[in-house]
């Protein structure tokens, strides 16, 4: 199974992905995740990566589909979920370009409707360990000591782009080139829309109720 979990900003995306991974053993890939470790390698496309994504700004399409083409090589058989892949129709092509090649196909692409009020609190809240990536939110979950990640002890921190007008950028980008990929979806027959208000376990509950 190959599942594109898409949304806007905060929607509950990297949330959802960990509970996946953890219950149904299917394999991440996050885009967003792969650019901040190429940051912390300092490699070419991290700093390349970097000046877009501290403006909130989408990164070229071509840097995003050459890091997901190496990676998709590698995978196997094992079920996958793309979360923040595709951004963008012509991601979107890419994608199942690839997949073709590999002869995989897209099974479903979930969306996840999160109202703009609730974005805006859930990306201000958000904090993250800078160690392993585990996400908290200061008030609806947040780690046990503060500043400390439960899981591995890391640093508790609050994401660079998780502030005032790069939060604005970012809701942006995903208005004018990710939300055309609801109608693409649909077209293809693959969109389905989950609601993304509510208890984590409750969104994960009608998650995977699509996936039979
Ligand atoms: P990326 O890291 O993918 O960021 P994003 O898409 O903006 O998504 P987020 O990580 O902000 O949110 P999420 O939906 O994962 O929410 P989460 O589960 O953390 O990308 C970052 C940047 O990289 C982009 O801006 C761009 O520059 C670049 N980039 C990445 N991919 C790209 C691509 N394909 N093309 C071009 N550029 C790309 O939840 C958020 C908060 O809400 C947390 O605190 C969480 O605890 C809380 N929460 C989650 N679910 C619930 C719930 N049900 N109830 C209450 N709280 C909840």
């Amino acid at each position: 199974m190959n599942i594109v979990l898409f949304g806007p900003p905060g929607a509950g995306k990297g949330t959802q992905s960990a509970l996946l991974v953890e219950r149904l053993s299917m394999r991440h890939i996050s885009t967003g995740d792969l650019l901040r470790e190429e940051i912390k390698k300092s490699t070419r496309l991290g700093t390349e990566a970097k000046q877009y994504m501290d403006k909130g700004e989408l990164v070229p399409d071509l840097v995003i589909i050459g890091m997901v083409e190496g990676l998709l090589k590698e995978l196997g058989e094992r079920s996958i979920i793309l979360d923040g892949f595709p951004r963008t129709v012509p991601q979107a092509e890419s994608l199942e370009k690839m997949f073709a090649g590999l002869g995989r196909q897209i099974s479903k692409a979930i969306f996840l409707e999160v109202p703009r009020n609730l974005l805006l609190s859930r990306l201000t809240g958000r904090r993250v360990c800078s160690s392993c990536g585990s996400v908290y939110h200061v008030d609806d979950k947040p780690s046990k000591a503060a500043g400390v990640c439960d899981v591995c002890g890391g640093a508790v921190v609050q994401r660079k782009d998780d502030s005032g007008d790069v939060i604005e950028t970012r809701l942006e980008a995903y208005e004018k080139s990710t939300s055309p990929l609801r109608e693409y979806f649909l077209k293809k027959g693959k969109f389905i829309s989950i609601d993304g208000v509510g208890e984590t376990e409750a969104v994960f509950g009608r998650i995977q109720s699509q996936l039979v």
